[in-house]
């Protein structure tokens, strides 16, 4: 059986341009999604898939997100004596989510190249990579179920899910070859692919587990769609030497990377964290 993977890479370099004026000086990893940061969700989604470690790729301004992960002594201590021991618990978990590293991106030069700038501070082994748009919302946490995969395949694995034509050029495309279930072999993958050049209608999620080899192609890798660094081009070439597993996963994937998303999965969350928001919004006229 394959070592348990300890590691999860989380790009949170981007300038969330789709949000502003509201990411202006906030970073949009920690817009709210209910009651904690979108950043959040993804630490703890990573956590529960067995990483104990999170490399988290900054670039230049994005300091509160370390601020949000580090310890807050005065506000322990201050919940502390005015006995709000709810509070002073949800305060002090965050920061023992698991262990904190972070780098920076010093330029935008896509994806695949914030994923290469966490090489030093990632060790010989298997990883996950989590991109933080995306809340996994359902029975099983999207990432363990690539853990799983892991431990069957022992390959880099990719999140999969099936999306409409119309879609499929905002994300990458697999080509497969063979299925077991909710497992795909993956044969091949396109960048944002026109949908007359798409292989299939699945398409990658921000969930990945990856091998260390995969550096040494982002090192090498000539920029790609949208004249960036692409992950995706670097696990492409990973098919020269191994496998690769996609799951269509169980459960969904919520968007908060987009304002329609954002609003979207607010909506959703409600029912389960803030019961008489609705019932609120909806006696408004
Ligand atoms: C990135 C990846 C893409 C993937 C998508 C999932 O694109 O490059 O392959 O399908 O995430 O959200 P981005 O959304 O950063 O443009």
């Amino acid at each position: 059986m394959a070592q348990p993977i300890q590691q999860c890479v989380i790009p949170a370099a981007g300038l969330g341009t789709r949000f502003l004026p509201a990411t202006k000086a906030l970073p949009k990893e920690l817009l709210p999604v209910g009651n904690r940061p979108a950043i959040q969700w993804g630490v703890e989604e990573a956590a529960a898939a067995g990483a104990s470690e999170m490399v988290i790729v900054l670039s230049e301004g994005k300091e509160l997100i370390r601020d949000h992960f580090a310890p807050s002594p005065a506000l322990e201590e201050l919940l502390r004596a005015r006995g709000k021991e709810t509070q002073l618990e949800a305060v002090r978990s965050v920061s023992s989510l698991a262990q904190f590293t972070y780098t920076y991106q010093d330029q935008p030069l896509g994806l695949g190249h914030a994923v290469l700038c966490a090489r030093e501070h990632v060790r010989k082994d298997p990883f996950f990579c989590l991109l933080p748009d995306d809340v996994s919302y359902g029975a099983a946490p999207v990432l363990a179920q690539l853990g799983e995969a892991f431990q069957r395949f022992g390959t880099t694995v990719l999140a999969l899910m099936r999306v409409s034509e119309e879609q499929i050029s905002r994300y990458g495309s697999v080509a497969v070859a063979e299925t077991v279930g909710k497992y795909h072999r993956v044969t091949g993958v396109v960048e944002k692919p026109a949908v007359k050049d798409a292989p299939s209608l699945l398409a990658i999620m921000g969930r990945y587990v990856l091998l260390p080899d995969i550096f040494d192609h982002l090192a090498h890798q000539a920029p790609g769609a949208g004249g960036e660094i692409q992950l995706t081009d670097g696990i492409g070439k990973m098919l020269g030497t191994g496998d690769i597993w996609g799951v269509e996963f169980d459960g969904e994937l919520l968007d908060v990377g987009t304002l329609e998303g954002w609003y979207a999965t607010l909506f959703r969350l409600a029912p389960a964290y803030a019961p008489k928001a609705l019932e609120m919004a909806q006696s408004v006229q």
